[in-house]
């Protein structure tokens, strides 16, 4: 039985946040497998452990620490997740996208969602990042959307539009500061699948034909729950590993966090560059 998570449950942890911090934040970060290090960067920043929340999710992950970081970057009042909660560790749909619901009732207008992803277009390699473009949302097709159960009428309507769930002048923005950087930039549909484990062979064929570039375990729910509250999304995917099709290598966890060291500095520019334009 899925557990919904209602609009007095997202405020008192809403309220909870808004008597720790002396600044309204405008702009919410999700910072996926090992792009933990950009939370670091945050200035003036307050500290708040999921655990210090009622009816938070703790992310169990190896490599996301739990917790928000609310502070300053590029002059912009932030809050950052480090450390994502995945449907994979056994939370509810409403868990996982609690965290959204909360920084949209704070006063977030814009998120950036940030993931690893495994690389599907033939073309990408390790340490590539991918402005998300589109999203294939497998986990809702197999009926996992975070916004089944009761609608939050205060926040968004039932059956809220999807056409546009990453904001197209974002991309433009985020391709314009990628060029001044001498960056490349992949684009392209990010396919989320619940995991944790790792795709087959085949798994990766379907995904291929069916559009997507990337694949990963994170994203989609978040961005469903951002876009039914009206919030302008950025999505950028840290290439970790390539798709294997063949079934020849294997993927590991490590990879992906050893990947994220090269990944890191690329969306940290593009992050602040984006700061800096909105
Ligand atoms: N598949 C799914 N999720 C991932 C991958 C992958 O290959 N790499 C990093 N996250």
């Amino acid at each position: 039985m899925q557990n919904f998570i209602s609009l007095a449950q997202i405020d008192e942890v809403t309220n909870l946040i808004q008597k720790q911090i002396s600044i309204q934040p405008t702009v919410g970060l999700i910072l996926g497998s090992g792009l933990n290090g950009l939370a670091d960067s945050i200035q003036n920043p307050t500290l708040i452990p999921y655990s210090d929340l009622p009816n938070f999710p703790i992310s169990t992950v190896h490599g996301h620490t739990g917790q928000f970081v609310i502070g300053e970057l590029e002059g912009t009042p932030v809050i950052v997740m480090q450390g994502r909660i995945h449907y994979y560790e056994g939370y509810t749909m409403g868990q996982v996208t609690l965290p959204v619901r909360v920084m949209h009732r704070l006063g977030v207008h814009s998120l950036f969602v940030t993931n690893a992803a495994g690389g599907v277009n033939e073309n990408f390699i390790p340490g590539d990042v991918m402005l998300i473009t589109d999203q294939l949302n497998l986990m809702g097709m197999s009926g996992l959307n975070p916004l089944m159960g009761p609608n939050l009428d205060e926040i968004g309507p039932r059956f809220p539009d999807m056409s546009q769930p990453y904001d197209r002048e974002y991309c433009e923005t985020a391709r314009a500061i990628a060029k001044q950087n001498n960056m490349t930039l992949r684009e392209g549909i990010y396919a989320g699948l619940s995991g944790p484990s790792f795709e087959s062979p085949a798994d990766l064929r379907f995904l291929r034909l069916a559009g997507a570039d990337a694949v990963g375990m994170s994203t989609v729910p978040e961005v469903i729950v951002a876009r039914h509250g009206g919030m302008r999304v950025l999505g950028l995917s840290g290439i970790s590993n390539k798709a294997n099709l063949d079934g020849s290598t294997v993927t590991t966890h490590e990879e992906v966090i050893e990947a994220g060291r090269v990944i890191t500095p690329k969306i940290e520019t593009l992050v602040r560059g984006m700061l800096r334009s909105i």
